[in-house]
C-alpha cells in the first residue's frame, strides 16, 4: 500500500498530487513582507509540472467513459506531452506528440528520452487553434487512424476538472480556507478555470487573477490574449482580473526567485508572480497562492536569450562552421582522387625507402605498429608540429591511420602545406594487417 505520510509508493502514479498528497506551498517572504503569499511548486509532482494532474485526469476520465486506449496522440507545448508520455509508459500505451519546432530543445529532448513519437511542426509556442499545418490539425489527422485516440486538453473538460478535483481542494486545505487571492498564468486555462471554480464555490470572495504575456512573447506554455480568446477554457467573466506582463519583467522576476527565494522556478512562474506583484496588496489579512507550473531546467536556452548578462560569450555554444560542407566535399574528392594508394603499393614504396607516417595516437601504435613507420599524430600535425615529416616538400611521403579516414585529412593538410607527393593509404592498418603485411 502506498503511504503518503511515509512517502512510500507502490507505483509512480500514486505520487500524483491530491488533497492528501499536495504539491508544497512555500511562502515568498522576500517579495511580500506582510501579506502571506505562497508559491505552489508544481514541479514536485512525479513528472515535473502542473500538467501531471491534467495528463492523469485525461486518461482516468477516458478510461471511466470506456474509451479504449492503445495509442494516444496529443498537441502540446511540452508539459502535457511529458505527463502523457509517462502516464502512457506506466499504463502500457504508445504515445505521440505534435508540437511546435519553437518549443525549447530541452522539452523536445525530454519527450524523446521518455519514448514519445514526435511530430515537430511550424506553429506557435502554444499550439494555435485553426493553424492548418499546426500541431492541433496534425493531431486530429493522426487520431483518425484505427487504434488511435486524441484526448485533446484544449477541448476536454477533464483538463479544468483535474484542477477542480485536485488543485482547488489542495489549496483550500493548505490555507485552512483562508485564501483571499489565487493567481495562475494562462495557457489552456485549465488551471485558472478549474481551481478558480472550486475556490469560488467554497468562498465567492476569493479573487481569481489570470496573467498572460503580450503578443510575440517568448514564455513557453502560455498564450497572449488574442490566442486565449480562441480557446475553450478561457473564461474571463469568471476571473476578477486578467493582467498582461512584458517578457522582460517575467524573466527578471523569475531570476529574483532563484537568487532571493532559492526557488528554482521556470519563466511562466516569473510571469505569474510579476502579475501577483501588480494585483495583490502587501497587507495584513491577504493569503494568496500563485501557481508555479514548472522549474527552470527545461528553459536554459530561453534564459540565455533573456538574461544574456549571466552568460559570458565564451560559454555560448560554438556556432556551426559554415564551411563544414565544403571540407566534407574536399574529403570526398580526395577519397576518390589520385593520391590514395593501396596497402600493397605502400608496402613496396616503404621497402624502397619512401617514409611512411602513421598519424594515429601513440596508444594505438603500442597495440600494432608498422616496422619502419614514424609516428606524427594527426592532432600534432593540425597544431603545426611537423617533426617527423620530410623537410623536402617535393619528396614522396605516405600517410596511414587505423582505417583510412584520419590519413585522408592528414593528406589534405599536407597538400595545403605544399607537400606535392603525399599519398594516403586506403584502409589503413586494418587493411595492412588483413593483407598479411608485417606488424610489430
Ligand atoms: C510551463 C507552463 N506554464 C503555464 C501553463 C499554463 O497552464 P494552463 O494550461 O492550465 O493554463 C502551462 C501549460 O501547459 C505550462 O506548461
Amino acid at each position: 500500500m502506498s503511504d503518503n505520510a511515509k512517502r512510500t509508493y507502490e507505483s509512480v502514479l500514486d505520487l500524483l498530487p491530491s488533497e492528501l498528497n499536495p504539491t508544497p506551498l512555500v511562502r515568498l517572504s522576500h517579495f511580500f513582507k506582510t501579506a502571506k503569499v505562497y508559491a505552489k511548486l508544481e514541479w514536485l509532482g512525479p513528472f515535473g509540472s502542473v500538467k501531471d494532474r491534467v495528463a492523469a485526469n485525461l486518461v482516468r476520465d477516458a478510461r471511466e467513459r470506456g474509451v479504449p486506449i492503445q495509442n494516444l496522440v496529443e498537441p502540446t507545448s511540452g508539459n502535457t506531452g511529458i505527463g502523457l508520455a509517462l502516464v502512457s509508459n506506466a499504463l502500457g500505451y504508445h504515445f505521440a506528440a505534435t508540437l511546435s519546432k519553437a518549443i525549447p530543445a530541452e522539452k523536445r529532448a525530454a519527450l524523446r528520452l521518455f519514448g514519445t513519437e514526435l511530430y515537430e511542426l511550424s506553429d506557435d509556442l502554444c499550439p494555435m487553434p485553426g493553424a492548418p499545418e499546426g500541431a492541433m490539425s496534425k493531431a486530429e489527422e493522426l487520431a483518425e487512424r484505427p487504434g488511435w485516440t486524441e484526448l485533446n486538453q484544449y477541448k476536454n473538460p477533464a483538463n479544468p476538472e483535474a484542477h477542480y478535483r485536485t488543485t482547488g481542494p489542495e489549496v483550500w486545505r493548505q490555507t485552512d480556507g483562508q485564501i483571499t487571492h489565487f493567481v495562475a498564468s494562462l495557457g489552456t486555462c485549465g488551471t485558472i478555470t478549474g481551481t478558480g471554480r472550486y475556490l469560488k464555490e467554497r468562498n465567492p470572495e476569493v479573487k481569481v487573477i489570470g496573467v498572460h504575456p503580450p503578443t510575440g512573447h517568448d514564455i513557453p506554455g502560455v498564450r497572449a490574449l488574442r490566442a486565449l480568446a480562441l480557446t475553450d477554457f478561457f473564461k474571463p467573466e469568471e476571473y476578477d482580473a486578467v493582467v498582461e506582463i512584458p517578457d522582460e519583467d517575467s524573466y527578471a522576476t523569475c531570476h529574483r526567485l532563484h537568487i532571493e527565494e532559492s526557488i528554482i522556478a521556470g519563466p511562466s512562474s516569473g510571469l505569474a508572480l510579476a502579475g501577483a506583484l501588480r494585483e495583490i496588496p502587501d497587507e495584513e489579512g491577504v493569503v494568496a497562492v500563485v501557481v508555479f507550473p514548472d522549474n527552470a531546467f527545461k528553459y536554459v536556452s530561453a534564459f540565455r536569450r533573456h538574461l544574456s548578462q549571466l552568460f559570458p560569450p565564451e560559454d555560448a555554444p560554438a556556432p556551426a562552421n559554415p564551411f563544414a560542407a565544403h571540407l566534407e566535399a574536399a574529403y570526398r574528392h580526395a577519397e576518390h582522387g589520385p593520391d590514395v594508394v593501396t596497402v600493397a603499393a605502400a608496402a613496396q614504396a616503404l621497402d624502397s625507402g619512401v617514409p611512411l607516417v602513421d598519424v594515429r595516437n601513440p596508444e594505438e601504435l603500442a597495440a600494432a605498429a608498422i616496422p619502419g613507420a614514424v609516428n606524427v599524430p594527426l592532432s600534432k600535425l593540425s597544431a603545426g608540429k611537423t617533426k617527423g615529416l620530410p623537410k623536402d616538400k617535393e619528396a614522396e611521403v605516405l600517410l596511414i591511420c587505423a582505417a583510412g579516414v584520419r590519413s585522408l585529412y592528414a593528406l589534405l593538410e599536407l597538400k595545403a602545406m605544399g607537400y606535392k607527393n603525399a599519398k594516403s593509404v586506403a584502409g589503413g592498418v586494418a587493411a595492412w594487417s588483413a593483407a598479411g603485411l608485417p606488424l610489430k
